[in-house]
C-alpha cells in the first residue's frame, strides 16, 4: 500500500517553478497598482526632528509620502502587534509608528508612486533631520551588562565543583557573528485593494500568522483580509514573523485606496531580523578514561532594546552527553539593533558549534579519537529530562558516516596529512535538533473520478511540503500521485502554524493521513451498503485504500472500486477535514541527530581553505521523500559551510551601521565552494512519535557542520580558530 512514501519523488511543483508559472509575492498583478519605496534611518538611535517631503511630493507620478505624522491609524495596544512567534517579553517593532529611532535601517517613510522608479527617485529627495542619541552596537562592549534569561529547570549535580576536580579540563570561548538570512527572494507584499476587503500576497512562512497580525494592527475582521503565499523563494526563518514591508504595503493601500506593491531592496533586507551574534563559553571536565563529569555552557547573545529574543543555545550541551554534572545559562545583551530572529536551527547551529568544537579540543587533550570520545559519553536517554528517546540512531550515524568517509585512515596528529602544497584535515561533529509536531488541519475533497484535492494553510518554503503531502495523500487514498492536487499558502484554508522548527513534514503528513482515514471510513460505509458487497462485515482496521479501491488487507479479492462505491451511494464528492492528533508524549524525548564528517584542504602558504568532502549521516525517523530530503540536507550543509568560512554581518560600531549590506560583500558559499557532499539517511524506525514515524529535516542538516569544518581545519593546520567565520587572515595570526 506504500507506493510513494519513502521514494525519490520529484517536486510536484517543480514544473511550475522552472517555467515561471509559480508566482511569488511581488509578481501578482492588477491594473492601477501603486509602488512603494522605503526610506530608512541612517542613525541607530534618537528621534526624527523633522521630515520634509515637499520636494518628493512635487515629482510627477508621486502619489503620497507616508510618515509617522500622516499615516493611517494603527493599533496602539502592544498585544495587537504580537504575532504568533513574537518573543514573550517586549514590545514588537512598529513601522512609521512614532518619531523614535531604534536602529539604523529602520523604515521611517514610505514613498508611493505610479512607477517604482519614480518612488525610488522621489525617496532620495525626502529631507530628514535627526536628534541623535548615544548608542551601542558592539556585543563585546555590552557583555558585562548582559542579563540571564534561561536557566536549566533541573541543574544536575555541581558542575563547577566537578570541573575543578576533573582529570582533564577544557575551557574556551567561541564566537558566532551576526548573520543575515539572505534568501534569494526579497521580502515583498502586493496588497489588492477592493473597497473594504484586502487580499495580501506576502512573502511569509505563515499566512494565518500574518493574517491575525494584520487584523490586529489594522482592526480588521478575518473575513476582510486574506493572506496568500503560494510560493516562497527561500526564507530560512526570516519569514516566520510578519516583516515590516507587509505593514507598510497595507498602510499604503489604505492611504491611497488603491492596490500597492512594496518590494524591499537587498540592502533593506539587512534592516530585518538576523542570527544574533553570540559568545559561547564551554567548560568540559573529563575523567582520564574519556567519560565526561562536568559540562558548563553559557551563552551571551544579542537582542534589541525592545524585545527579548532568545533561543536554546546551551541546553544541548546538557542534553546530549552523559555527565553527572551539568549546568547552563543563557544571557542577553541589549544593543541598538533590530530584534534578532530565527535562522536555520536557531540556537543549535550556534550552541552545538561551540559544544562540538569543545568536544574536539577535549579529545585532543585526552589523546582520544573524537568519535571514540563521543561514544564513551553516548547517552540513550535525554540527559536533561532523564527520559528515553522515541528513537535515536546516532550510533549508526557515527558508524555509517565514518565508513563512507573512510575515517579509519585518519592520522590523528595535526599537520600529518597533506596533498601537494595543501594540508589535509579531517574533522567530525555531532548534530542534534528537536523533532517537534504542531496541530495542523488538512482538508481532502475526493471526487468520483478518482481525483483528490488536499488543502491546508501551511506554506511550502521550498522544502517540499507540496510534494510530501501529495505522496502521503496518494498512498493513504490509494490513488496515483498525478490524481492529487495540493493547495497551500492561503489563509482561508484549514489551519496551520508557521512553517518552521522542522515540524511541518511530520505535522502535515500526519494531518493528511488522519483526514484520509475519515475518507476511508466513509468509502467503506458506502461499499458495505452495496448489494452483495464483497466487503460486507469488513471492519475499518481491516481495509485499506489501494489502486483506486477499498480493499481488504487480508483477502485482496475482496474489494470495491472507489468509483463504484461513490456511484452506488449517489455521492459525487467526499469532503473531510481533520486536525492531526498526536498524543502528548512526555515520557519520551523526540530529537533528530547527525554525524558530520568533513575534509578540508588548506594551502600551506596562503591559508586558503577548501571544503573538499562532506559526509552527513542523518537519523531523522522515516524519510518521506529521499530526493527532497537529500536537497534539504545538501542545502543545510552549504549553509554550514557559509557559517564556518564566509558569513558575517560587519558593523561599523562608530556609526552603528552595517557595512556589507549586500550579497557582494556579505559572502555566502558559491558553487566553487561546494564540492563533494554525500548525504546518508540512517534507518530509524520510530513507532512512538507518530503513525508514519516522521521527524522532519529542515534544520538538522546545518547543526554540527561549522564545528566539523573548524575541527578539520585544526587537524590540517594545528591552529584552533574559535571565532567564526574562519578566514585565512585568522589562520595566519
Ligand atoms: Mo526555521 S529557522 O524555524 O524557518
Amino acid at each position: 500500500m506504500v507506493n510513494y512514501i519513502g521514494t525519490a519523488t520529484p517536486r510536484v511543483d517543480g514544473r511550475a517553478k522552472v517555467t515561471g508559472e509559480a508566482k511569488y509575492a511581488g509578481e501578482f498583478n492588477i491594473s492601477g497598482l501603486a509602488y512603494g519605496s522605503v526610506i530608512e534611518s541612517t542613525i541607530p538611535r534618537g528621534r526624527i526632528a523633522r521630515i520634509d517631503t515637499s520636494e518628493a511630493l512635487r515629482v510627477e507620478g508621486v502619489l503620497d509620502v507616508l510618515t509617522h505624522e500622516n499615516r493611517p491609524r494603527m493599533a496602539s495596544a502592544n498585544e495587537a502587534w504580537k504575532d504568533d512567534v513574537a518573543p514573550e517579553e517586549g514590545s514588537p517593532f512598529r513601522p512609521l509608528y512614532d518619531d523614535k529611532i531604534r536602529f539604523s535601517g529602520q523604515p521611517i517613510a514610505l514613498v508611493l508612486a505610479k512607477e517604482w522608479e519614480v518612488a525610488r527617485y522621489a525617496a532620495s529627495l525626502v529631507r530628514i533631520e535627526y536628534e541623535k542619541q548615544p548608542f551601542v552596537t558592539d556585543l563585546c562592549r555590552q557583555r558585562d551588562q548582559s542579563f540571564v534569561v534561561k536557566k536549566p529547570d533541573k541543574p544536575r549535580g555541581n558542575a563547577q565543583k566537578a570541573y575543578a576536580g576533573a582529570d582533564v579540563r577544557h575551557e574556551a570561548e567561541y564566537f558566532i557573528p551576526t548573520e543575515h538570512h539572505n534568501p534569494m527572494e526579497l521580502f515583498a507584499s502586493t496588497v489588492m485593494w477592493d473597497g473594504g476587503k484586502l487580499t495580501v500576497y506576502d512573502k511569509t512562512q505563515g499566512v494565518q500568522n500574518v493574517q491575525r497580525y494584520l487584523c490586529g494592527v489594522f482592526n480588521k475582521n478575518a473575513d476582510d483580509l486574506r493572506v496568500i503565499s503560494p510560493f516562497v523563494g527561500g526564507a530560512f526563518g526570516s519569514g516566520l514573523r510578519p516583516q515590516y514591508q507587509v505593514v507598510l504595503a497595507v498602510l499604503g493601500a489604505l492611504a491611497l485606496k488603491r492596490s500597492v506593491r512594496l518590494v524591499l531592496t537587498r540592502q533593506q533586507m539587512y534592516g530585518l531580523g538576523y542570527r544574533p551574534a553570540t559568545i559561547e563559553r564551554l567548560a568540559l571536565g573529563a575523567k582520564a578514561d574519556g567519560t565526561l563529569d562536568a559540562v558548563t555552557h553559557e551563552a551571551i547573545a544579542v537582542t534589541s532594546q525592545f524585545e527579548d529574543f532568545s533561543r536554546n543555545d546551551t541546553g544541548w550541551s546538557a542534553l546530549l552527553y552523559k555527565s553527572a554534572n551539568a549546568n547552563y545559562l543563557h544571557r542577553l545583551a541589549r544593543l541598538d539593533v533590530p530584534t534578532p530572529s530565527d535562522m536555520r536551527a536557531p540556537g543549535a547551529a550556534t550552541g552545538v558549534y561551540a559544544l562540538e568544537s569543545a568536544m574536539d579540543e577535549l579529545a585532543v587533550a585526552l589523546n582520544l579519537d573524537p568519535i571514540e570520545l563521543r561514544l564513551r559519553c553516548y547517552s540513550d536517554r535525554d540527559q536533561n529530562e532523564d527520559v528515553p528517546y522515541s528513537s535515536k540512531q546516532l550510533r549508526e550515524c557515527y558508524r555509517q558516516g565514518a565508513e563512507a568517509f573512510g575515517w579509519d585512515e585518519r592520522k590523528p596528529e595535526p599537520r600529518s596529512m597533506r596533498d601537494g602544497s595543501e594540508l589535509v584535515g579531517w574533522g567530525v561533529a555531532t548534530g542534534v535538533w528537536e523533532a517537534l509536531q504542531m496541530p495542523v488541519a488538512a482538508r481532502i475533497v475526493l471526487t468520483a473520478n478518482g481525483h483528490a484535492e488536499v488543502s491546508c494553510a501551511a506554506s511550502d518554503i521550498g522544502t517540499g511540503t507540496y510534494t510530501i503531502m501529495a505522496q502521503v495523500a496518494a498512498d493513504t487514498l490509494g490513488l496515483p500521485l498525478e490524481n492529487i492536487t495540493v493547495k497551500l499558502g492561503d489563509s482561508t484554508l484549514p489551519q496551520a502554524p508557521v512553517e518552521g522548527g522542522s515540524w511541518m513534514a511530520a505535522s502535515a503528513s500526519h494531518a493528511v493521513a488522519t483526514t484520509a482515514n475519515e475518507v476511508r471510513k466513509e468509502l467503506l460505509a458506502l461499499a458495505k451498503a452495496m448489494k452483495d458487497s464483497p466487503l460486507a462485515g469488513a471492519r475499518f482496521e481491516d481495509v485499506a485504500l489501494a489502486d483506486g479501491k477499498v480493499i481488504s488487507k487480508h483477502e485482496a479479492d475482496r474489494a470495491v472500486s472507489i468509483a463504484d462505491a461513490m456511484r452506488h451511494g449517489a455521492v459525487d464528492r467526499i469532503e473531510k477535514e481533520k486536525t492531526n492528533n498526536f498524543p502528548d508524549d512526555s515520557s519520551h524525548a523526540h530529537n533528530t541527530h547527525s554525524a558530520v564528517f568533513v575534509e578540508v584542504k588548506v594551502d600551506e602558504q596562503l591559508g586558503v581553505i577548501r571544503v573538499t568532502r562532506v559526509v552527513s549521516a542523518i537519523a531523522a525517523g522515516r524519510i518521506l521523500n529521499t530526493q527532497t530530503a537529500h536537497s534539504q540536507i545538501m542545502g543545510s550543509v552549504v549553509g554550514g559551510i557559509g557559517m564556518a568560512l564566509h558569513e558575517e554581518t560587519l558593523y561599523d560600531h562608530r556609526f552603528g551601521r552595517i557595512m556589507n549590506a549586500n550579497i557582494a560583500e556579505y559572502h555566502v558559499p558559491v558553487n566553487a565552494d561546494v564540492q563533494d557532499v554525500k548525504v546518508i539517511f540512517v534507518d530509524e524506525p520510530d513507532e512512538i512519535i507518530n503513525p508514519l514515524g516522521v521527524k522532519g529535516l529542515g534544520e538538522i542538516g546545518i547543526v554540527g557542520v561549522a564545528a566539523a569544518i573548524a575541527n578539520a581545519i585544526y587537524h590540517a593546520t594545528g591552529k584552533r580558530v574559535r571565532d567564526l567565520p574562519i578566514t585565512l587572515d585568522k589562520l595566519q595570526r
